[in-house]
């Protein structure tokens, strides 16, 4: 019978992971703007150097990996041991260590950031970033590296206030460094006025925030992701060894570039990033269903979800017994969803997921021109890539272009590809939603 497959199958066990938080269900893991981002934390010698302690935690709460690097004066006001404590790493303060340099050199490190924040930066700080200083191991890093710089300032009220200090804090954010605060209120000196360092809470928030853009503002992206669970009887069914955490990386991403997400996921142990929709499915008709439900008013439809593509005709209404004969399932096709966007009239962008063991651009090609899609985002598969992975490596294909994107998490690949995403979009659609901002 055309579209039927024969096959025998073993029930498949939930995917597992990186843990981070553990709920009464069972492990679920949680997925935010910090999260497996490289923060660098300066810290520079200011009483509110020892909130910079509490901070790496924040931080590290939120996902981050925190390299901290403290200034001499730092080391006066809390140990470079509590933060090593707290960040897992070996604190760096000199720029002429040759062990510290032999482990990761400051170039490379200035490099390894996703973003450097400092926090406390102090008046004098600030001044010598003012000017381009390069006397000790911070004040090199941040002329080193191309990773936007956050500044958390922290000083007496005056100082603040001070002309000098001004016109410094002007010349670094024409230059693009962003601040973060100061607070206004009591300070250490007995004064009160402005100059508080932000608290920790405020300050992880608001790096998060540095994240974000706006290269999709005002779209609506629906996105697929995870396994879809086709049942053989109440407690078997046929699965795959997707995790979600592809699709769900790409969530995050698209809500940090401003997009309204909806995000219709199979069964996984992932937590949906609080701002977008979730519809939660576990079969490939209840997806196929949601999908169209909201594909008429999406902008963008990115398929991430590893749908089944088969499901049982009959599946048994009770336990099915074991025998020693052999079982056979009689599969039926489900409909492909992502074909099924593209064939729309007005068809929204579609992006598709090309998941193959061999012959990775022949596929994706042939996929991109049968299903009628706008972009092939393509892996391979087995031996340890791919699926259950936390990384990934992606082969990007579009009409008359293609990008590599070279093994990293999958949530520094999602950013990468929703970023590939803008920009077709907004080449084939240039009258639509926010345009891409210079530089
Ligand atoms: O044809 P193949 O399954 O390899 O295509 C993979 C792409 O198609 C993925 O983007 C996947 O999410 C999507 N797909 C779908 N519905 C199906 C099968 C695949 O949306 N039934």
């Amino acid at each position: 019978m055309p579209g039927h497959k024969q096959a025998m199958v073993e029930s498949c066990p939930l995917p597992t992971g990186r843990i981070t938080v553990r709920h009464q269900i069972g492990y679920t893991f949680t997925m935010n703007s910090l999260c497996n981002k490289r923060v660098l934390l300066g810290i520079t010698g200011g009483i509110a150097a020892y909130k910079s302690a509490e901070l790496v935690r924040r931080l590290r709460e939120q996902g981050a990996e925190v390299q901290v690097v403290m200034t001499h004066a730092a080391c006066e006001f809390i140990t470079p041991l509590t933060l090593q404590a707290l960040s897992g790493k070996p604190v760096r303060t000199e720029l002429f260590s040759t062990q510290a340099e032999a482990a990761m050199g400051h170039i490379e490190l200035a490099r390894w950031s996703d973003i450097i924040l400092v926090a406390p930066a102090t008046a004098h700080f600030i001044a010598r970033l003012t000017y381009g200083f390069a006397d000790d191991l911070l004040s090199t890093l941040c002329l080193a590296t191309e990773a936007p710089i956050a500044l958390a300032p922290a000083m007496n009220h005056q100082m603040w206030k001070n002309a000098a200090t001004r016109a410094n804090i002007r010349i670094l954010e024409e230059r693009g460094i962003r601040l973060l605060g100061p607070a206004a209120g009591d300070q250490a000196c007995g004064e009160s006025g402005p100059g508080r360092m932000l608290e920790p809470d405020q300050l992880a928030t608001a790096l998060a925030e540095c994240f974000s853009s706006s290269r999709l503002q005002g779209l609506r992206i629906l996105i697929t992701a995870g396994p879809t669970q086709e049942a053989i009887d109440p407690v078997r069914y046929i699965s795959n060894r997707s995790s979600g955490r592809m699709g769900y990386a790409l969530c995050q991403a698209a809500l940090e570039a401003g997009a309204e997400v909806s995000l219709v996921s199979g069964p996984v142990a992932l937590e949906a990033p609080a701002r977008a929709r979730c519809h939660r499915v576990s079969t490939a008709m209840e997806m196929y269903q949601a999908v169209m439900d909201e594909a008429g008013h999406t902008d963008i439809f990115i398929a991430a979800a590893a749908v089944s593509d088969y499901r049982c005709i009959h599946s048994a209404q009770t336990k099915i017994k074991k025998s020693t004969d052999p079982l056979n399932l009689v599969l039926e096709l489900n409909p492909d969803i992502l074909a099924s966007v593209a064939a729309l009239p007005g068809a929204p962008f579609t992006v598709g997921f090309a998941a193959e063991t061999d012959s990775l651009e022949e596929y994706a090609m042939d996929k991109m021109t049968r299903k009628r899609v706008d972009m092939i985002a393509a892996n391979l598969v087995g031996e340890g890539k791919g699926f259950e992975s936390l990384e990934n490596a992606l082969e990007v294909y579009w009409n008359g272009g293609s990008c590599s994107l070279h093994l990293d998490s999958k949530e520094r690949i999602a950013h990468q590809l929703i970023e590939l995403i803008a920009e077709r979009f907004h080449e084939k659609n240039p009258d639509q939603g926010t345009e891409p901002a210079a530089g």
